[in-house]
């Protein structure tokens, strides 16, 4: 791992450097010679394997995509903007993207409050931003409530996933009082806490205690202690692996018992690392793919991940890998690689076979797609159900 994370930085650092002295240089700029495509990414900081999952996905598909010839006659280039698991070089990415750069298309973020800081620059520069795995519902619309004409996504969105959870605890689980504990300065935490509770008490649940804390924090022992005290049957802690580990831990240091229940924002290898493997065995979490999907898509997809990479793909490399795929459809089919050709094409897909689902696009900007259930074995993520929207 620390390796792999050394030579992505090492290979950032060139790839910054040769941009910096090909700019710099001051030649006449000609028709570009590539088909330019943005990424930004945390590809270090709090969520590092969000970002270089994606990227892996991405590379992959390129590389496919180029050894068949490339788009339209030319090579495809990525460029990838680190947004270093935060919100304002985030934005400093986008801009780069959209102005130096002036990239097509940009494939990000991961993270929800990370695309919604992205997405007006997006929508200023009028480029497309697609993003593989955000799933609050606000991400594609304005303050208004308005769909954006140039951001779209290629997963389902928390309304769904939460109720995707709720019913899970009610109807797997048997489950009356949940506990929740979310993260305040997440907007996809607050998000699908909230749509988890809904369905939750409206199928007869209860919330039997809410408790808050800030990503970056290393220590929950005051909210679990109040959560303890309510003697839940399961907590449900809609957060990112970096705390979520830490949060299951010393939950059992407490001696609480009940499984924790999550959603996307646990996938990570580093999840399930170290005392944090015995600490969310048996627990569950909603996802956008399972590994163990034996369907011919998904058999292909792990053969050619693993003959890359020598590693089995992880559900935000599958995602990076439809995005990049889609894009280079839409081109494709649009015969055009220019930003409104292809948001046109996004918002008339239709039943793209995708690794991590059939991709239909919304009026909204989202897909409609199953979402699976997982539970934690050993370690590893179990496949347990697929449910449908
Ligand atoms: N859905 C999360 C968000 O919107 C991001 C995420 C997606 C994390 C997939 C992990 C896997 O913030």
């Amino acid at each position: 791992m620390n390796l792999r994370l050394l030579t992505t930085a090492a290979a950032i650092a060139l790839f910054t450097l040769a941009g910096c002295s090909k700019s710099d240089s001051g030649d006449k700029p000609t028709e570009a010679a590539t088909i330019k495509i943005g990424q930004i990414a945390s590809m270090t900081g709090k969520e590092a394997t969000f970002g270089q999952q994606v990227d892996d996905g991405i590379k992959l598909a390129i590389e496919e995509i180029n050894n068949a010839g490339g788009l339209l006659g030319k090579k495809v280039e990525l460029i990838t903007e680190d947004t270093q698991s935060q919100t304002p070089p985030t934005k400093t990415a986008m801009e780069k993207l959209v102005s130096k750069d002036q990239v097509v298309a940009v494939i990000g973020e991961v993270a929800s409050s990370r695309s919604m800081a992205a997405a007006p620059i997006a929508e200023r520069g009028k480029v497309t931003l697609l993003s593989p795995a955000s799933t609050n519902s606000n991400v594609t619309l304005d303050k208004d409530g308005k769909t954006l004409g140039y951001v779209y996504r290629i997963c389902f969105i928390d309304p769904f996933q939460g109720t995707v959870m709720a019913k899970f605890a009610s109807e797997n689980l048997k489950a009356k009082n949940i506990a929740v504990l979310k993260d305040n300065a997440n907007d996809y935490s607050v998000g699908l806490a909230k749509n988890f509770t809904e369905t939750f008490t409206k199928n007869g649940g209860t919330i039997v205690e809410e408790q808050a804390y800030e990503g970056g924090q290393t220590d929950f022992k005051a909210q679990l202690t109040a959560i303890k005290a309510k003697n839940p049957e399961a907590i449900f802690v809609p957060g990112y692996y970096t705390e979520v580990s830490l949060i299951a831990q010393q939950a059992r240091e407490l001696g609480i018992k009940a499984p924790l229940l999550g959603g996307d924002g646990w996938d990570s290898p580093v999840l399930t690392q170290g005392a944090a493997k015995e600490a969310l065995e048996g627990s569950f979490f909603s996802n956008h793919y399972s590994e163990q999907d034996t369907s011919a898509v998904v058999l292909e997809f792990i053969k050619r991940f693993k003959a890359k990479y020598n590693e089995t793909p992880g559900a935000m490399s599958a995602l990076g890998y439809d995005a990049m795929n889609i894009i280079a459809k839409v081109i494709k089919d649009g015969g055009k690689a220019d930003a409104e050709s292809i948001a046109k094409g996004l918002a008339t897909l239709k039943d793209y076979p995708g690794v991590t689902g059939k991709i239909t696009i919304d009026a909204q900007h989202n897909a409609n797609k199953p979402a699976v259930v997982l539970q934690i074995k050993d370690g590893k993520y179990s496949y347990y159900s697929t449910i449908a929207p």
